[in-house]
């Protein structure tokens, strides 16, 4: 009778015990299904995110080989929100990753908007909705462009510009340049308006 508890007892503690571990797998594998849904869902989130522009994107994809994209016109800015300050810290990355690199429009990475980003060495320009208020002089110079790598033609711009433009906050201010300044402005308030420096290149 005792040796038939014993039994008994050690098959139920058995099953106990194989229970207790199946209840644990299942609870773990149900913790890592968890775990992944929500992985995904953020994930889906983050890119449905980055589509809107409210989440930055980093260095973006300069479209060259003079994509008919180039040579579309851009549209003024409206909204001063926070899918503009994630446009322009990703336009001031994707410059400030190319070496050499002076200016860059939106409509270079696929954006109409009247958005550029020019860094001639004196601290970044954050420039959206440019106008041209004032010209003056000439100079000629060789001139290249992200969207045309390798190519340097020879353009005629003015030795000075001021330009109306505004800040990413919509604060009105005024930019006033010369030479390197003055051709970068020029080249890239081209660019919103579909004009690419070949089409105004000097055959020499
Ligand atoms: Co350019």
């Amino acid at each position: 009778m005792k040796k038939k508890y014993k039994i008994v007892f050690i098959v139920l503690s058995i099953l106990l015990i194989i229970s207790v571990f199946i209840c644990y797998r299942i609870c773990k594998y149900n913790e890592k299904e968890v775990r992944n849904k929500q992985r995904k869902e953020f994930l889906v989130n983050l890119e449905k995110k980055k589509r809107e522009g409210l989440v930055r994107m980093g260095e973006r994809i300069i479209i060259t080989n003079d994509d008919e994209f180039l040579h579309k016109k851009s549209k003024a800015v409206e909204n001063f929100d926070e899918k503009l300050s994630v446009l322009i810290d990703d336009m001031i990355e994707t410059l400030h990753k190319k070496e050499d690199a002076v200016g860059l429009a939106a409509v270079q990475i696929g954006i109409l908007k009247n958005v550029i980003v020019i860094d001639v060495g004196q601290g970044v320009l954050e420039i959206v909705n440019p106008s041209i208020v004032e010209k003056k002089g000439e100079q000629i110079e060789y001139e290249g462009c992200l969207s045309y790598p390798e190519i340097y033609k020879k353009v005629k711009r003015p030795a000075y510009v001021k330009v109306k433009a505004y800040d990413r906050n919509g604060k009105e201010y005024t930019i006033e340049g010369e030479g390197l300044l003055a051709r970068a402005l020029c080249h890239e308030i081209d660019h919103l308006n579909g004009i690419v420096f070949l089409d105004r290149a000097i055959s020499d």
